[in-house]
C-alpha cells in the first residue's frame, strides 16, 4: 500500500502539486491524501481539490495562540492517516512540541542551499553575496528553524543578469523535481530517519543528495 502523505501549504501549492502530480504516476510509493492550509485564501487548497485530494482549511486566525493552532493542525494530521507530512510553503513556526511529535516524519523545503540562508530573502542575500550557485533544500523539520539534516538539494549556477525573480523561477523549477524525489525515497524505504540522522540505503547520509540542473542553469 502507497504510504499516505499530507502537504501542508499556506500558498499557491506548487510544490503540493508537483508532489501530488507524482503520486498520481501509476506505481508510485506514496500517495496524498489530505492537503491541509492555514488559511482559506491558499490557491493550492483549489488546485488540490481540482486533482481530487481531499483538503481542509486550520485558519490560523481563529487560534488564540499557537499551541492550539498547533494542536488543531496535528489533530487534523492524525485524522488523515498521514505517515508523512510534507510543509510546502507552510508560513508558520510550528512550536517545539509539534515538531517532537512529527519527529522524523516532517518535511519541509527552503529555497537555499541550507545551511546557507536560513529565513527569508533567500534569492536576494544568494545574489548580494555574489554566490557562483543557489537551490533549494529538502529537509527533516527539527526544532531549529531551517535546521534539520539535509536530505536533497537541487543546486543551479546564478547567471550574470540573473534578479531574485529569474533565480526564483529556476529555484521552483528544481523544487518540483527534488520534493517528489524525496517523497518517493523515503516511502520507498530507502532514506531514513533514524534516531536524528539521515540513512540512505542503510549508510548515514554524509552530504546532502544533490540534483544538479544543467536545464535550469
Ligand atoms: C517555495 O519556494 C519553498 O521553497 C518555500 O516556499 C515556496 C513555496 O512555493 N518554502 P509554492 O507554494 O509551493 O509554490
Amino acid at each position: 500500500m502507497p504510504m499516505p502523505v499530507a502537504v501542508v501549504i499556506s500558498g499557491r501549492g506548487s510544490n503540493m502539486e508537483a508532489i501530488a502530480r507524482a503520486s498520481l504516476h501509476a506505481g508510485s510509493p506514496f500517495k496524498v491524501v489530505r492537503v491541509i492550509a492555514d488559511r482559506d485564501s491558499a490557491i493550492g487548497i483549489t488546485r488540490a481539490a481540482a486533482l481530487g485530494i481531499p483538503t481542509s482549511v486550520v485558519p490560523v486566525r481563529q487560534f488564540a495562540d499557537r499551541a492550539s493552532f498547533d494542536a488543531a493542525l496535528a489533530a487534523e494530521l492524525d485524522a488523515s492517516g498521514a505517515q508523512l507530512v510534507a510543509l510546502a510553503g507552510f508560513m508558520r513556526i510550528l512550536s517545539a512540541e509539534f515538531v517532537q511529535r512529527f519527529e522524523g516524519r516532517l518535511l519541509n523545503i527552503h529555497p537555499s542551499l541550507l545551511p546557507k540562508y536560513k529565513g527569508l530573502d533567500t534569492h536576494g542575500r544568494a545574489l548580494a553575496a555574489g554566490d557562483s550557485h543557489h537551490g533549494a533544500s529538502v529537509h527533516y523539520v527539527t526544532a531549529e528553524l531551517d535546521g534539520g539534516p539535509v536530505i536533497m538539494q537541487g543546486r543551479l549556477r546564478i547567471q550574470p543578469g540573473d534578479t531574485s525573480d529569474t533565480v526564483s523561477a529556476r529555484v521552483h523549477t528544481l523544487e518540483h523535481i527534488i520534493y517528489p524525489h524525496v517523497c518517493t525515497l523515503i516511502a520507498a524505504g530507502r532514506v531514513e530517519w533514524r534516531a536524528g540522522a539521515v540513512f540512505f540505503d542503510g549508510a548515514p547520509l554524509k552530504a546532502p543528495l544533490i540534483e544538479e540542473s544543467d536545464a535550469a542553469a
